[in-house]
């Protein structure tokens, strides 16, 4: 028999006392999300005392994030985020945040991302000339540089990004961990409390905003050749309005942080999982020498890269870098036959669906394969989202694909990355889930 409307979801087990379940959340993120699979299909998480309802299924979140009208709003992540995002599309609501999408779209088109390639490969070029055989690379530290990098010269034009990446590097460790703070403290005057976290918070957020105002005051002097991303936004044009200063400016600080800090963690873990599937990098070394040479990898390559395709791909599936992503319901309505009233919290977690033993058979084991054609048969495909859906999908998508490819191919055809015999990595979920720990040893590869 369907759950009656009026039933609250089922409470998630092992709660503590004034501060709800944040002890299991803090200590195992994705082992406490994947279990609560088993517990139902919506489940409350107490945030001390602040109910969360997580939703467990890809069915669920994908009626959720394409419910229709204005149900379901951001929520409390992007709230504690606008500190540094300001009014940027990613916590924009409603038809401002519509305009804003659309004003944005052309920076993102097909060619526009062909034409960023170039730029992208000279990034990865310049991070792994720095490399010496035997160096133990810091592989975090490595993929964030390389992806600030690959950002700010894909923004801004080459004379005008000369010292940004290095001042937002430098920022943003104080914005990861502040907004996951605030999103996690039991209660919200913690935010006003003058500790390290909160500061630092601040300080990075408005460090960034400053980085990107200079850039742009920079940028009106200079001859524009209208093929930076921050041109193609300069030029966006609706309805005769564009974007205003301010908002520019927070669009620019939302794609560096969006943009960077998510392909940087994938690459890092893609790294690290070819690094520990020697049949896999195999593979796919012998796709990229065969269909590559010695060239430079461009965007219309990609098409002949299957194996380097389905390593994406999977590496997206296992390690999905949002693990928490909220939605506030703005009226009374329903959640899987549950009644949650205006105003309650709803929470997914990408990376816990990926993993879900019901919809991906050993979903811990990396095995690209098992996206090959012959191998799909009876997968709820429609299961992998890690770019979102709906509204708020991801806009960088392709971009993050063909930044993540040129990365890949420019670095493995080179270099040989292997793990230190021993060496721990622990997943730490920041507002991604970081590869803590990750140090490879780099060996030129023999030609
Ligand atoms: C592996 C890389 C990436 C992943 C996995 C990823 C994932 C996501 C996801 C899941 C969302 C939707 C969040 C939600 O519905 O609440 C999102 C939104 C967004 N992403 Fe990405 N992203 C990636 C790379 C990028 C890049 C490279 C850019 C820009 C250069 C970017 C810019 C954005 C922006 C602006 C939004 C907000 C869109 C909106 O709210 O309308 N992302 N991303």
């Amino acid at each position: 028999m369907a759950a009656p409307a009026v039933a609250k979801p089922v409470v998630a087990p092992g709660r503590v006392p004034g501060l709800g379940h944040l002890p299991r959340l803090v200590r195992d993120p994705f082992g406490f999300f994947v279990s609560l699979a088993d517990v139902g299909d919506v489940v409350t998480v107490l945030i001390g005392r602040k109910p969360v309802h997580l939703i467990t299924t890809p069915r669920l979140v994908r009626s959720v994030l394409l419910a229709g009208g204005d149900v379901f709003r951001r929520g409390r992540v992007f709230e504690k985020a606008t500190k540094t995002f300001g009014g940027g599309v990613i916590v924009a609501e409603g038809d401002a945040h519509r305009r804003q999408r659309r004003l944005m779209q052309p920076a993102f088109g097909r060619h526009r991302i062909a034409s960023y390639v170039p730029e992208m490969r000279e990034a990865v070029v310049r991070g792994i000339a720095k490399w010496h055989p035997g160096e133990v690379l810091d592989v975090p530290r490595v993929t964030h540089e390389m992806a600030v990098d690959a950002l700010v010269h894909t923004l801004f034009k080459a004379e005008l990004a000369d010292g940004a990446a290095e001042r937002i590097m430098a920022a943003f460790p104080g914005i990861v961990s502040g907004i996951m703070a605030h999103t996690l403290y039991p209660a919200d005057w913690l935010e006003r409390v003058p500790i390290g976290v909160n500061r630092r918070y601040q300080k990075s957020s408005d460090e960034v905003r400053q980085v990107v105002d200079d850039v742009i005051a920079r940028s009106a002097g200079t001859d524009s050749d209208g093929a930076s991303l921050l041109d193609v936004l300069i030029k966006a044009h609706d309805e005769g309005a564009g974007f205003d200063r301010d908002l520019l400016r927070d669009e620019v600080v939302t794609l560096l942080i969006a943009g960077s800090e998510t392909v940087a963690t994938t690459l890092a873990w893609t790294l690290h999982e070819i690094a520990g599937h020697p049949a896999v990098e195999r593979l796919l070394v012998h796709e990229l020498t065969t269909e590559l040479g010695d060239t430079p990898v461009r965007h219309s390559d990609f098409a002949r890269l299957p194996v380097l395709d389905r390593v994406i791909k999977e590496t997206l599936r296992l390690h999905t870098p949002n693990w928490l992503l909220t939605r506030r319901a703005t009226e009374p309505t329903t959640l899987g036959g549950y009644r949650v009233p205006a105003g309650a919290e709803v929470g997914f977690s990408l990376t816990a669906l990926h993993r879900d033993p019901k919809v991906f058979d050993v979903p811990l084991a990396f095995d690209p394969d098992r996206w090959l054609d012959e191998n799909l048969a009876g997968y709820a495909v429609d299961a992998m989202m890690p770019f979102g859906v709906g509204r708020h999908r991801c806009p960088g998508d392709t971009f993050a694909w063909a930044e993540l490819g040129v990365a890949i191919a420019t670095i493995l055809r080179k270099w040989r990355l292997v793990h230190q015999p021993g060496a721990k990595v622990r997943e730490l979920p920041l507002v991604t889930v970081q590869p803590s720990g990750l140090r490879l040893v780099a060996r030129r590869r023999a030609a």
